[in-house]
């Protein structure tokens, strides 16, 4: 592939005699007209040019070409036969440029034409049998105009198309007649228009749908997805809507469905009947939705169902036996709801539960995972737990698992400080990233920490790794690791015995498990990051309690 700007391709062309594909950028009228030797020429890109119009019969010398893009151009006028004599192309491609009317540019039929591009132009109007010249177009291509009115049998004619883009148009209503005759489409993107309706004989003949996006349109209803020609619907996107309740059975035909996603909506309840029909499913997506109920059977038949996703709505309980049904479950997502409790019941019948993830609910204690149900593998199961308000864990019962998260959460300093001392195995995480300011350069710095909580809402910061942080001159220590990174069970107590009566909540308490190797200098930064609520406080009494490393642990006097 070439790729020239402006006049040095007058050179190439008088000697190339061989050049199949040329690709032009920034050219004009004239340069086009200039280039020979065009019966080897399969492929033609013409992009950046500045060519708002084209006469009869331009591309007549290039009657070879396969493949021709015309993009990012002006383009805004072609001459009726434009396009003439362009017998053997299969892919056209006139996007981005200022097309504003379709006309058929030639006086034969394109026969060969299979991919036509015709996307972010200014078209308002597809008038009736607009593509009859295209007879085997596959694909067509639309989006980003500002269509927002398709006469009827626009696309009369296309009995080969596959799939059609309308998306990001300004489409406010669908007819029943806009896709008749569509019958081999498979694919139908009608995402990001103004969509308020959709006629229930509107893909009537498009018995070969597989996959409809009306995402990011303004649907209130979905009953127009029980009629016939969505029956083999399989991908269904319904996101960014104002869907506020699912009629009950409203999928009731849409038995080969396998991926729903509604999220984005205002949906509010699940009922018993809203998803009955969705046999073959197997994600559901309604996350950022209004859901404060789910009837306990709502799920049930949907036996086929790998994940599911309700994060970022508004529950606060969940039925016991929700997940029953479900046993092929591998990824349930509930976070960013107002959960309180989880039952170790819900995962009764679980064995292939890969995921699950409860970050930013209200669950105060971790004690379903002692008692999951012996079906569910622990060691291939990744818990979330972040974000939460668990004051303390049984340590022991999270060392078997795929990975815990339990950052940001309520934590009881006095727990903490009596168990947190011990090494956890590395698929248990209890930090999270804190940005600190470092006096030595201008950047700030991200260490991992934890928060506890101690009397009220007073938080005092533990930091668990300062090994990112530069240093400003290496000390020198005996940094000899006592821990076996690789056994999962906790080792014994070897850190220092923190003095209880000293920690209060104006302490701070560093713990350095990776970069022992600090100088007292190296501390100074740190009293930048400490607690806000605490800022005022510290003062000599914090650099008394401030612990360095297990193996020199000291008190580090006043700076
Ligand atoms: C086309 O571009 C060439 C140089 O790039 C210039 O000499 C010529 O005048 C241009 N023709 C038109 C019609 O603008
Ligand atoms: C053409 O212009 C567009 C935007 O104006 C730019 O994104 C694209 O990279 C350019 N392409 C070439 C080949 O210069
Ligand atoms: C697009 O075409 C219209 C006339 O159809 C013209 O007024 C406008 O300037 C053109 N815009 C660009 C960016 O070429
Ligand atoms: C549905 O559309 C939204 C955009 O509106 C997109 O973010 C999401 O990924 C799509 N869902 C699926 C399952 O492709
Ligand atoms: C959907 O919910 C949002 C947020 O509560 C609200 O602003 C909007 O008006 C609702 N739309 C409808 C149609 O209920
Ligand atoms: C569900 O949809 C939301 C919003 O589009 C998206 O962020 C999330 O990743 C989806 N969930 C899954 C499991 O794909
Ligand atoms: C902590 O969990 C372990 C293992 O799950 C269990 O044997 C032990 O009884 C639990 N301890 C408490 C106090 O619940
Ligand atoms: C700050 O960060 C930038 C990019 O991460 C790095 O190039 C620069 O050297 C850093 N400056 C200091 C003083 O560490
Ligand atoms: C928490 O800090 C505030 C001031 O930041 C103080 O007034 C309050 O007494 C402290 N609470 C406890 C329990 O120490
Ligand atoms: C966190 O725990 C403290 C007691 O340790 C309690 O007073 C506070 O309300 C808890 N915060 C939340 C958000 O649950
Ligand atoms: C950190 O730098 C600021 C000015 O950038 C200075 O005022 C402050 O005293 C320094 N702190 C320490 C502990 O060196």
């Amino acid at each position: 592939m070439y790729l020239l700007p402006g006049s040095l391709l007058l050179l190439i062309f008088s000697f190339s005699a061989m050049i199949s594909c040329l690709q032009l950028s920034k050219c004009n009228n004239t340069e086009v007209t200039l280039i020979r030797n065009t019966e080897h020429l399969t492929q033609l890109a013409l992009s950046n040019c500045t060519l708002p119009h084209l006469a009869n019969a331009f591309f007549v010398r290039f009657e070879h070409l396969l493949h021709l893009e015309l993009q990012h151009s002006g383009l805004s006028d072609l001459d009726d036969f434009a396009l003439n004599g362009l017998t053997k192309l299969q892919y056209l491609s006139l996007s981005h440029n200022n097309l504003s009317s379709l006309r058929s540019w030639s006086s034969d039929p394109l026969g060969a034409l299979t991919n036509l591009d015709l996307g972010h132009n200014v078209l308002c109007k597809l008038r009736s049998n607009s593509f009859g010249i295209y007879p085997q177009l596959q694909q067509l291509d639309l989006r980003y105009n500002q269509i927002s009115q398709i006469e009827e049998d626009s696309f009369d004619g296309l009995s080969h198309l596959k799939h059609l883009y309308l998306n990001g148009n300004q489409l406010a209503h669908i007819d029943g007649s806009f896709f008749g005759g569509l019958h081999r489409l498979s694919s139908l993107s009608l995402q990001h228009n103004r969509i308020e309706g959709i006629e229930m004989d509107s893909f009537e003949s498009n018995t070969h749908l597989r996959s409809l996006r009306v995402d990011q349109n303004l649907l209130s209803s979905l009953q127009f997805l029980s009629q016939r020609g969505l029956a083999r619907l399989v991908h269904l996107n319904l996101s960014n809507n104002v869907v506020q309740q699912l009629e009950p059975s409203v999928f009731s035909k849409n038995f080969e469905l396998q991926d729903l996603d509604l999220s984005y909506n205002n949906i509010t309840k699940l009922n018993k009947e809203s998803l009955s029909g969705l046999d073959s499913l197997e994600r559901f997506n309604i996350s950022h939705n209004y859901v404060d109920e789910i009837y306990v059977e709502s799920l049930d038949s949907l036996v086929a169902l790998l994940q599911v996703d309700i994060s970022f709505n508004r529950l606060t309980t969940l039925p016991d036996t929700l997940f029953h049904v479900n046993t092929q479950l591998e990824e349930i997502v509930l976070a960013n709801n107002r959960i309180g409790e989880i039952s170790s019941q819900m995962m009764l019948n679980q064995n292939h539960l890969r995921y699950i993830k409860l970050s930013g609910n209200a669950l105060s204690d971790a004690a379903f995972l002692q008692r999951l149900s012996p079906s569910v593998n622990r060691l291939s199961l990744y818990v979330d737990l972040s974000s939460n308000r668990i004051k303390s864990v049984n340590l022991s019962s999270l060392l078997h698992f795929r990975y815990v998260n339990l950052a940001d959460n309520n934590w009881s300093c006095d727990w903490l400080v009596a168990n947190l001392v011990r090494k956890l195995p590395t698929s248990v995480n209890f930090a999270r990233p804190w940005t600190v300011i470092n006096n030595w350069s201008e950047n700030t710095t991200k260490i991992r920490g934890i928060d506890c909580i101690e009397g009220g809402s007073n938080r005092s910061i533990i930091l668990l790794d300062v090994s990112g942080v530069p240093q400003q001159k290496p000390d020198h220590c005996d940094c000899g690791v006592a821990y076996d990174e690789t056994n999962p069970s906790p080792p014994p107590l070897t850190w220092p015995k923190i003095p209880t009566d000293r920690f209060d909540s104006r302490s701070v308490i560093i713990w350095m498990l990776v970069a022992i190797a600090m100088a007292f200098a190296g501390l100074r930064w740190l009293r930048r990051f400490v607690d806000r609520n605490e800022k005022r406080k510290l003062g000599q009494k914090m650099l008394q309690n401030v612990y360095v490393s297990k193996v020199q642990w000291q008190p580090i006097s006043p700076l």
